[in-house]
């Protein structure tokens, strides 16, 4: 009997400890969906950062050169939905009209559709294109050397070259992005510190 009992009480405590673990795993999930919401990004983790270089890149990477491209690099969709004063919203808005469904109606890049072609409709998430948008509105984003040079000339100085990004000062990873083309001495100590840590990290 006293075995009996004994085994009695292992299995209720097992009982328990597995109810317990549930509990925890409840909470443990909310937190976790408060601490999504409440993160501040940083542009290396930015989760609009990897979704643009995993969906986008394979045709708007900045790295393949100008002769090569089959699609304008990030930075020129930036710099053409860009002006002085627009908004986050009006950006993102702009940019989801556009990807939701392309068409020659809709470009503000007349240039590349000629040279390229409307770009194909592919099934993106609102979700995506939001923090896509996200992250190239608020942090400088890669651009390929050749850039700045060739959207001034294209347009014979009307469109600006636009690739600030509100947050990027504050960032490490930013930095090594950053193609400042200041001469060394007129870059901040504060633009080159950085550059170390992000090396590190890689
Ligand atoms: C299969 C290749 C391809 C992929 C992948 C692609 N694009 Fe494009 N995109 C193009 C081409 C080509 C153009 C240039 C022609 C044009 O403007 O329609 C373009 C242009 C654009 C434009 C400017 C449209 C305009 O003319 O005003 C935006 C905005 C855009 N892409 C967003 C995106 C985003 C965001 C992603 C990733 C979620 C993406 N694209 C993925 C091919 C692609």
């Amino acid at each position: 009997m006293k075995k009996y009992l004994s085994t009695l009480s292992i299995i209720s405590l097992a009982l328990l400890l597995v109810s317990c673990n549930d509990t925890k795993k409840a909470n443990y999930s909310n937190q976790t969906d408060v601490e999504v919401k409440t993160t501040i990004y940083t542009a290396s983790n930015h989760p609009g950062k990897k979704i643009m270089e995993s969906k986008c890149y394979v045709c708007h990477n900045p790295s393949t050169d100008h002769d090569s491209r089959i699609a304008p690099p990030m930075v020129a969709i930036k710099s053409h939905y860009l002006s002085n004063d627009t908004s986050k919203e009006e950006f993102t808005n702009a940019v989801w009209s556009f990807v939701k469904q392309p068409s020659k109606d809709k470009t503000k890049m007349r240039g590349a559709v000629k040279r390229f072609g409307v770009m194909p409709y592919q099934p993106f998430s609102e979700e995506d294109i939001k923090l896509i948008s996200d992250y190239m509105y608020d942090f400088k984003i890669d651009e390929p050397e050749w850039f700045k040079e060739h959207i001034e000339e294209e347009s014979n100085g009307k469109m600006k070259h636009r690739n600030s990004g509100k947050k990027d000062e504050s960032s490490a990873s930013a930095k090594s992005s950053l193609r400042d083309s200041r001469p060394e001495g007129e870059q901040s100590v504060k633009a080159n510190t950085p550059v170390i840590e992000a090396k590190n990290m890689l």
